[in-house]
């Protein structure tokens, strides 16, 4: 979603800028701007602005060709919540040589343009944002200076915001605000900057404080102060971002999609080196509350979105079955709008790769305001607003997922998960140590297996010929391997806008079976597990309507093909792990389907890849 990024510095901030913006590319927008302080010949300071719909490049062409330089600036990347995708929409937002960036949703914004134009302000956008560019106009020409006219207008607006703001009258300084958004503060040598994300800054420092609520900041080149909720100056920590800039490149990939599946193997041998180190599921991998926090846990709630939803559907089954906790997984957004029994004793689990999902967050808040105090986040961004908000945290080592469609962060969120199942397990008495020790090995191979169905790329990619020209399709699973079934089908869906819809295979009958003819191909992840007998009658089902099925199995399964039945094996049967690696054929499959049809696979249209907007 939208992203944010500011420079002060001695030299030229344009390409600091332009650059920092298309590192927040990934996050998805449908606009891009800066605003720059230029000094003329007599030494006046003015703000000039440019703003393209599309892309950044645009953007920066259009910089370039004005003659774009200078020594302060802000910059912007946007995903349309209140007006359409316009350049009069598209930040920054400028009054009266006050310009600003905003990320979040202003609640208020209709009450406060009304005041605005009784005070003779004139709107160009449809924005919620612009209100807040006026209101600090307004306290400026009350005689505040530019902080203390952001503070003044900050605590008239109700809603999130992550702000940066420069003013032609002190054009020494930038200063931003922060509430409900993240927003960051970079340090560097003689120059400072603010971004909403520290990939956007981190080609030129990785030393970063992340503002926390309600704080303002006031941003020169010699130095930064902080202010806390009531304005009084605050020290906040200096952190130093282990982002690492390999990440933030594709390297020889075609595209950060393909560069993330690749790099499952490592993502989740990082992940699991904690478990590995300790030789087995010990309370505190999840923080040092984690002891008291999880001893006494009678029940498992986990909310989440999208992708995360489903590792979490994933995880119930483990859950129920390892754990012998009862377990509910539910989509945050709807969790947080209905009136949920409270349990002080169930464990609120929240899921989110980016840390910051409005919905994810909101959950949380409402869980806490029933009285539930036992929050455990699962999260790939340290420091991020939802495991800042959790007394309990497991970070997953994914590193920075670019890509819109989730994967490398998928699949170390279910071996998060599966550690929290074992570790809830061994709390409840329900894992030995011959036990444990078997989980511990299963992790420690897991690295290997995935590289295994990496392999089978190849083969996958045969399919995906078949695939591309397809409307529809349809993706059958069962029991723990139903939630993989679901990723694939919005794997598919998200990157190459094939109709793809997931059921349970036992499920076909009672609906899905209607749509099935030649041109509808069923995926069907059938490794060899208790259900894999049921499983191949519902494939009968299918094969009598005419349907064509791509069966991702494993080596033990014993499936027969035949003209209209494909299969694919990865080599063995991994046991309870077995979703984590059939997770990879399926994103594959999207990957290639998408590549062949050749949608934008990083960039889908219309998606974003942390929705802080509700
Ligand atoms: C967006 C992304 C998805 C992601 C979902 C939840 O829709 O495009 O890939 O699964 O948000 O995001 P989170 O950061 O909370 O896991």
């Amino acid at each position: 979603m939208c992203g944010i990024v500011g420079a002060i510095a001695d030299r030229d901030v344009v390409p600091v800028l332009v650059e920092g913006l298309k590192r927040l590319e990934y996050r998805g927008y449908d606009s891009a701007g800066i605003a720059v302080l230029s000094v003329n010949d007599a030494g006046v300071a003015d703000v000039r602005r440019v703003r393209r719909t599309g892309r950044v490049a645009e953007m920066e062409a259009a910089a370039q060709a004005d003659g774009f330089h200078a020594g302060i600036g802000i910059g912007h990347t946007r995903w349309a919540t209140h007006g359409g995708v316009t350049e009069a929409n598209a930040h920054p937002h400028v009054s009266h040589g006050v310009a600003l960036v905003h990320n979040g949703i202003i609640e208020n914004h209709e009450e406060q343009r009304e005041r605005l134009r009784g005070l003779g302000y004139q709107f160009e956008s449809q924005t919620d944002t612009e209100v807040i560019a006026h209101l600090i106009h307004h306290h400026l020409a009350s005689g505040l200076d530019l902080l203390g006219a952001l503070q003044r207008a900050v605590k008239e607006l109700t809603g999130a915001y992550a702000l940066a703001v420069v003013s032609r009258k002190e054009p020494g300084k930038l200063v931003c605000a922060r509430m409900g958004c993240p927003l960051l503060v970079g340090l560097g040598d003689g120059e400072n900057f603010v971004a909403s994300d520290v990939s956007a800054i981190i080609q030129a420092t990785r030393r970063v404080i992340f503002l926390e609520e309600g704080d303002t900041a006031e941003v020169a080149r010699d130095g930064v102060r902080v202010y806390g909720a009531d304005n009084a100056p605050v020290e906040r920590e200096v952190h130093v971002s282990d982002v690492s800039l390999a990440s933030l490149e594709l390297g020889p990939y075609r595209h950060f999609m393909q560069k993330e599946i690749h790099e499952q193997p490592r993502a989740v041998a990082d992940t699991i080196e904690a478990v590995i180190d300790a030789g087995g599921f010990p309370a505190h991998l999840f923080g040092a509350a984690a002891p008291d926090v999880l001893a006494d846990v009678e029940s498992v709630q986990i909310l989440a979105c999208g992708t995360s939803y489903y590792a979490g559907l994933t995880a119930r089954y483990w859950i129920e079955a390892i754990a012998g906790l009862p377990c509910s997984v539910e989509i945050a957004s709807e969790y947080r709008y209905r009136a949920a029994v409270a349990n002080p004793k169930q464990l609120i689990v929240t899921i989110s790769q980016s840390g910051e999902t409005l919905d994810t967050m909101e959950a949380l808040k409402y869980a806490k305001s029933l009285g539930q105090a036992k929050t455990l986040s699962i999260c790939n961004v340290p420091e991020s607003a939802i495991p800042r908000a959790s007394k309990l945290v497991y970070y997953t080592r994914a590193g920075a997922e670019i890509g819109v469609a989730s994967t490398k962060a998928f699949t170390t969120q279910l071996v998060a998960l599966f550690t929290l199942t074992c570790t809830l397990a061994k709390l409840q008495g329900r894992l030995n140590d011959e036990q444990e020790a078997g989980h511990v090995d299963a992790l420690r191979q897991l690295p290997g297996s995935i590289q295994h169905a990496l392999n089978l790329e190849p083969q996958v990619q045969v399919w995906s010929e078949r695939f591309a020209p397809k409307q529809h399709a349809l993706f059958l699973g069962r029991g723990v391997h139903y939630p993989i079934a679901l990723e694939g089908a919005l794997k598919l869906k998200e990157i190459s806008y094939i109709h793809a819809e997931a059921y349970p295979a036992g499920e076909l009958k009672h609906g899905p079976l209607a749509l099935v003819d030649e041109a509808m191909p069923v995926v069907v992840i059938a490794p060899n597990d208790a259900l894999l007998e049921k499983v191949k009658s519902n494939i009968q089902e299918v094969r009598a309507r005419g349907g064509e099925m791509f069966v991702f199995a494993d080596a033990d399964s014993h499936f027969g093909e035949s003209e209209q039945v494909h299969v694919i094996r990865t080599p063995r049967h991994v046991g309870v792990l077995s979703p984590i690696v059939h997770a990879i054929p399926v994103q594959l499959l999207a990957y290639h389907a998408a590549l062949a049809r050749g949608t934008d696979v990083d960039k889908p249209r219309n998606l974003a890849k942390s929705v802080t907007v509700e």
